[in-house]
C-alpha cells in the first residue's frame, strides 16, 4: 500500500467504537504528559492478538498500553528510558493485595494525625532539588517527609514478606510521585512547572491551600480502588525495561512479540523530563543537574545539541528525507540536526522491533505532522518510508481527532514545533522471515 490517509478505514470505525467504552480507573494513576488513550492500544490488541499473546511498547511512558494488555490478558515487554516512568508504570500494573493496601491505608491515616507518633518518626533527608523552597512551601516539605517515613514504617513493620514489602513501599511511592505537582507551588494547569499569574493571583488572596497530608490521604484510598479493575485476571507477565530504546539491544526478545503499539516521541515537541522534574527530584530520580541533563540528552527528539554536532551536517539514508534536512538547514541548521537526528534515532527503534517481532506480527504506530521552522514534516509518512527498508509493508493509515492532552502538551512553551497538525494512526506488519 502506498502513503495515502484511508477515510474508509475498518481499523478506524473499530477504533472509534472502542473509544466509547468506559477507560479502566488505574489509567489515572499519574498524570503524564503525551499519554495514548487507552482506546488505541485496547482496539489493536483485540484485533491483532489473541489472549496470552505478547504486546510491546518501546515508548513505554506511564505504560498504557501495559495496562492495557494486562487488562486483556496479554503479556507485555515495554522498554521506557525515563526512570520515574518505568517505576510508575511497575506499580500501575502490579496486581496489589485491596485488603492489604486498605489496612496500610487506615493505618497510614491514624498515624499521620497522632502528634506523639510523628515525634518519635525518623524523617528521610531532603532531596535535592533545584530552588527547592521556591517549589514547596515548607511546611509541605516538612510533610512530604513525615508521609514517606511513615508510609514506610507502617509496611516495615507488618507482617508481609521481605520481597512483598518493597512492593507496597513502591506503590505509597508511586503515589507520593503522583501527589507532587498539585501540593508544589506550579501551576497544576501547566504542562511544565512553573509559578503563573494566576497562582499567584489566587495566592495573594489567601485562597490557596496546600496540604500534603489530605491530598495523600485521598490519593491513596482512590488509587487503592483503581486496583479493582485488575480482580479476575489471569496471571500474565508484565515486564518494563528502564532503558534506551535507541542504542539498547533486544536480541533475548528475537521472534517474541505479536504486536507493538506506540506513540513516539514527537520531533523536539517536549522536554518529556521537564513535565516531570518536581517528581523525579522527590522521588530521587534524579540527584543533580548533571543527571538532568544528561538523561534530557538521550532522550529521542530532545533539543539539546552540541555545537560541533550541528556542523557535521547529518542526513539519513533516505533521500526524501533529506531533502527535508537540507531545505530546513537553509533556515535553520541546528533544527536540521534535530530532525535528522530524530529519524536515525527512530529507525534504530524500527530495527529493533523489527526483530521483536513474530512474522506477520503488526506494530500500531500513533504520531502526528510537525512543524519546525514552518516547514512541514510527515513524521508518519517518513517513518512508513524507513520501515518499509526494514522489512515491514504498509498495512493501513488513517487520521485520528488530535486528543486534547497531545494538543497541550505541543503547543506548551515550544519554541521548535508549531501546532500538531493530525494524528496518523498507521498499521505496519513484519513480512519477512529475517
Ligand atoms: C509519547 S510518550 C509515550 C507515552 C505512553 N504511550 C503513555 O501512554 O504513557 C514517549 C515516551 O518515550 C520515552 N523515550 C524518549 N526517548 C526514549 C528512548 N531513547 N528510549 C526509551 N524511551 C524513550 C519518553 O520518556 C516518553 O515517556
Amino acid at each position: 500500500m502506498e502513503w495515502n490517509f484511508n477515510n474508509k478505514s475498518k481499523y478506524k470505525k473499530i477504533l472509534d467504537k472502542t473509544k466509547e467504552e468506559k477507560r479502566a480507573d488505574i489509567h489515572s494513576f499519574h498524570r503524564y504528559f503525551g499519554k495514548l488513550i487507552p482506546a488505541i492500544p485496547r482496539a489493536f490488541i483485540k484485533q491483532f492478538t489473541n489472549e496470552g499473546d505478547v504486546v510491546g511498547d518501546l515508548f513505554s511512558g506511564s505504560g498504557t498500553v501495559a495496562v492495557e494488555s494486562k487488562l486483556l490478558n496479554r503479556n507485555f515487554i515495554g522498554c521506557e528510558i525515563n526512570p520515574l516512568s518505568t517505576f510508575i508504570s511497575n506499580v500501575k500494573t502490579r496486581s496489589y493485595n485491596i485488603e492489604i493496601l486498605t489496612s496500610f491505608n487506615k493505618e497510614i491515616e491514624l498515624k499521620l494525625y497522632d502528634e506523639e507518633y510523628i515525634k518519635t518518626l525518623k524523617k528521610g533527608k531532603v532531596p535535592f532539588c533545584v530552588n527547592l523552597e521556591h517549589w514547596f512551601r515548607k511546611e509541605v516539605i516538612n510533610d512530604l517527609l513525615i508521609i514517606r517515613a511513615t508510609t514506610n514504617d507502617v509496611v516495615l513493620s507488618s507482617k508481609l514478606k521481605k520481597s512483598d514489602k518493597q512492593l507496597y513501599i513502591e506503590f505509597y511511592d508511586a503515589v507520593i510521585s503522583s501527589i507532587i505537582r498539585n501540593v508544589s507551588n506550579a501551576d497544576p494547569r501547566h504542562v511544565f512547572p512553573g509559578i503563573s499569574k494566576r497562582i499567584r493571583a489566587l495566592e495573594a488572596e489567601g485562597k490557596i491551600n496546600k496540604d500534603a497530608k489530605k491530598s495523600f490521604i485521598n490519593a491513596i484510598k482512590k488509587r487503592t480502588k483503581y486496583f479493582n479493575d485488575y480482580q479476575n485476571l489471569n496471571e500474565t507477565s508484565i515486564k518494563i525495561i528502564n532503558g534506551d530504546s535507541v542504542n539498547d539491544k533486544f536480541t533475548k526478545y528475537k521472534n517474541t512479540v505479536d504486536l507493538f503499539v506506540t506513540n513516539p516521541p514527537y520531533i523536539s515537541s517536549v522536554r518529556y523530563i521537564e513535565t516531570m522534574k518536581l517528581e523525579m527530584y522527590w522521588l530521587e530520580y534524579l540527584k543533580n543537574q548533571t543527571e538532568y541533563s544528561n538523561l534530557a540528552k538521550i532522550m529521542v527528539g530532545n533539543d539539546k545539541v552540541a555545537k560541533k554536532d550541528i556542523d557535521d551536517h547529518l542526513l539519513t539514508p533516505y533521500k526524501e528525507i533529506n531533502e527535508k534536512i537540507e531545505e530546513l538547514r537553509q533556515i535553520d541548521s541546528k533544527n536540521a540536526y534535530i530532525v535528522a537526528k530524530y529519524f536515525n534515532d527512530m529507525e534504530k527503534v524500527i530495527k529493533n522491533m523489527a526483530i521483536m517481532l513474530k512474522t506477520k506480527g503488526k506494530v500500531v504506530v500513533k504520531i502526528s505532522e510537525s512543524k519546525v521552522k514552518k516547514i512541514k514534516i510527515d513524521t508518519g509518512k517518513f517513518l512508513t518510508i524507513i520501515a518499509k527498508n526494514n522489512g515491514f509493508k504498509l498495512v493501513d493509515v488513517f487520521l485520528d481527532e488530535i486528543n486534547e492532552n497531545s494538543r497541550s502538551l505541543t503547543t506548551a512553551r515550544n519554541t521548535y514545533s508549531d501546532i500538531i497538525l493530525n494524528d496518523n494512526i498507521i498499521i505496519w506488519e513484519k513480512d519477512t522471515n529475517e
